[in-house]
Parts: C-alpha cells; structure tokens; sequence
C-alpha cells in the first residue's frame, strides 16, 4: 500500500564521504569506511600512497566513491612527483592508481578522463606545476560533482519503479558512503523518503566484510528509514514470506549486454527474485558502464584475502589453514535483471541493444 505524507520531516544532511581541503597544496580528507558503525572517523591523505592504500584496505570503497578518491589521488601524487611537470608525470600517477582495484569501471573511466585532459591541456601549451595542480584539481571536482548529480537523478528516476511496493531488499552499500551523496540503490530510498513515502528497507548483512550491516543499515538509520538487517542466507526466505516486493542494488561494472558485476552475493538475490517472480533492479551511473566489453565474462574479479573468510572481527571463525575462495564480486546475468536505472531513465528490459539506445 502506497503511503503519503504531506509533510514529510526535514531529511538530515547528506552524508559528506569525502571532501578536498583547500588549495592544490591541501590533502583529501575521507571517512575511513572500515571504522563504521562504531567510530565515525575520518582518515587525512597528504600522499598518494595513503589514497592508493585508502582504497584497497576499503577506507573508500563503492565504485563511484574510489573513482573520486582516485582523482584526488592524482594531485597527490603530481604534486610529490620528483619527474618534470608534464602529461607523462600524470600518467604514471593514474597508472599507480589504476593498480588498487580491480574490478569497478569507474576508477578506470576517472583515471582515463584525467589522461585524456591532461594530453589536452599539455597538447595546446606547456603548464607549470601550479596551473597543472589547480587543474587537476577543479577536474577533481567537476567528477565529484557530477557524481553527486548522476546520483540525485538516479534517485528520481528509481522512485517510479517503487509505486505499490512497500518492502525492498538492498545488498552491499551503494549508498552515500559509496558515492559523492546521495548514492545509487540507496538514492531511490532516500528519494522515496524525500517524497513522503514510508519504505521498509531490508539490508542483506553482505558478508565477508559486512558493507549491508555495517554501512547500509547505518546509513538508513542516519536518515530515519525503518530498516531491518538479515544474515544474507535469510533473503529467500524474506521473499517468500512477501516481505520485500523488489530488490535494488548497485554495481561496479557492467557490460555492453547488460550482465552486472557487483558484490559477491548480487547474483544469488537476483536468482531468488526470479523464483520468487519480484522485479531485480540494478541503479547505477553512465560511468559503471564498460560498453568496450561484450559480456560479464570479460569482467576482472577481484580475489581477496582469506582473512576475510576465516576470521570477524579479529577472531577466528574457521581452522587454521583451510582452504579459502574469496571472490569479491560476481556476476549477474543480464536476463535476470528487471531494469537499470541510471541518471538518464530507466533502461527496461535489459539487453544490448536497450543500453545501445539508451547511450546512443
Ligand atoms: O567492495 P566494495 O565495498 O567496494 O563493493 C561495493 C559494491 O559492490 C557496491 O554495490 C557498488 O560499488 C556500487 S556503489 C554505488
């Protein structure tokens, strides 16, 4: 049942992931994501290498959250560069960069938007460090920015789909905190919220690392949306019992026919909302999309430790030296998938050529 409130309560301020402070001679300043939700503290990156680390240790994680961190990074690391100031000094940064993750297209596609400016800027005249550095900068920002509008239409574009749906299922965080604000699944909430409606969230707790329960369930209770957490064994059971009427969740690449990476776990709730006949939708920008590869196949899965598996909280929870698989993404087939919303509409039904047209 659809609910209305006419005046909704004042949403309280979006949560800031990261923010640059100052000149080009200042330092990136970003929540340390892996802290949460007991400690809201945030980390200071004076060097590239405190970015680089920022993002494999998953201090910033979320595709579109790194691939802004990355593009701090790349100050960073201009300005402590030793070699002349020129466009090969920042592609030896954004190559650094590249090497933290693997798998979100989004790191790939800021790194590459910064080469490519940069050969332009070096193209038309030689740039002393100062003019390179407050360019590198406002370019910085402009992706941080746009990422933070991508994310709000996202939001309103998403909200459509959710009429007569009272109950949704997330995974993983593709929320604030993986983004400039306002997130991509958790965009449509937030946007849902901002309308009036009352949703009921449910938050797989997305294990190994636990981004549903330490992040997505914080997040909703930042902002106030009755939310409730399940080990991420119970989502068949929640559907069957009529729980949640839709899943929407984010992703960090996806190719040019449609098939989804996103966290590891995605493509098993994708697999019970097609048994249980509930719409799986998929919200992300124009900048998770790698339309230069054919199929998921194609899509590098980041392996993780084996830590992750054996271990919570620094207690050991299985032998010492078992064997470990720890995927940290998988794929989810794009016949499974409902529709993916992105800052420009709703691409429905999914396939090669609908994603085609949908950039065309
Ligand atoms: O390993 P993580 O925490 O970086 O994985 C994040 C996800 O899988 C998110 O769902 C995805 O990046 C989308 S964030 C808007």
């Amino acid at each position: 049942m659809n609910q209305t409130n006419p005046s909704p309560l004042p949403t309280p301020p979006a949560i800031e992931t990261m923010r640059w402070e100052g000149t080009p001679e200042g330092f990136l300043r970003l929540i340390d994501q892996t802290r949460l939700p007991d400690k809201l503290e945030e980390i200071e990156c004076h060097d590239v290498a405190t970015v680089w680390n920022a993002i494999k240790r998953l201090s910033v994680r979320g595709a579109p959250a790194i691939a802004i961190a990355a593009a701090y990074g790349v100050v960073l690391g201009v300005r402590e560069a030793t070699e002349p100031c020129d466009a090969t000094t920042v592609n030896k940064v954004c190559d650094y960069l590249a090497t933290s993750r693997p798998t979100a297209v989004n790191l790939f596609w800021a790194l590459d938007r910064i080469r490519a400016q940069s050969q332009l800027w070096f193209a038309s005249k030689n740039l002393d460090r100062a003019t390179l550095l407050q360019r590198l900068l406002d370019e910085a920002r402009a992706i941080h920015e746009e990422d933070r509008q991508m994310c709000r239409a996202i939001g309103r574009h998403g909200v459509a789909l959710l009429e007569n749906i009272t109950g949704v299922l997330t995974h993983c965080n593709a929320g604030g905190l993986a983004t400039a604000e306002y997130g991509t699944a958790l965009s449509v909430f937030f946007t849902a919220q901002d309308q009036g409606r009352d949703l009921h969230v449910f938050v797989d707790e997305t294990r190994p690392l636990l981004q549903g329960a330490r992040l997505t369930a914080w997040e909703l209770q930042q902002r106030s949306i009755k939310a409730t957490l399940i080990c991420d064994s119970m989502a068949a059971q929640v559907m069957r019992e009529g729980k949640v009427q839709a899943a929407i969740v984010g992703a960090d690449r996806i190719a040019a026919n449609g098939d989804t990476a996103n966290k590891i776990g995605t493509y098993s709730v994708a697999l019970h909302c097609r048994a249980h006949q509930i719409p799986f939708y998929v919200a992300a920008p124009s900048t998770t999309f790698d339309l230069s590869i054919e199929s998921g196949a194609e899509i590098p899965i980041e392996q993780r430790a084996a830590d992750e598996v054996t271990s919570l909280y620094g207690r050991q929870t299985a032998p010492h030296g078992v064997d470990v698989y720890n995927p940290a993404f998988d794929v989810t087939p794009a016949e499974l998938i409902a529709g993916i919303i992105t800052e420009r509409g709703v691409i429905q039904p999914v396939s090669r050529d609908t994603i085609a047209t949908h950039f065309a």
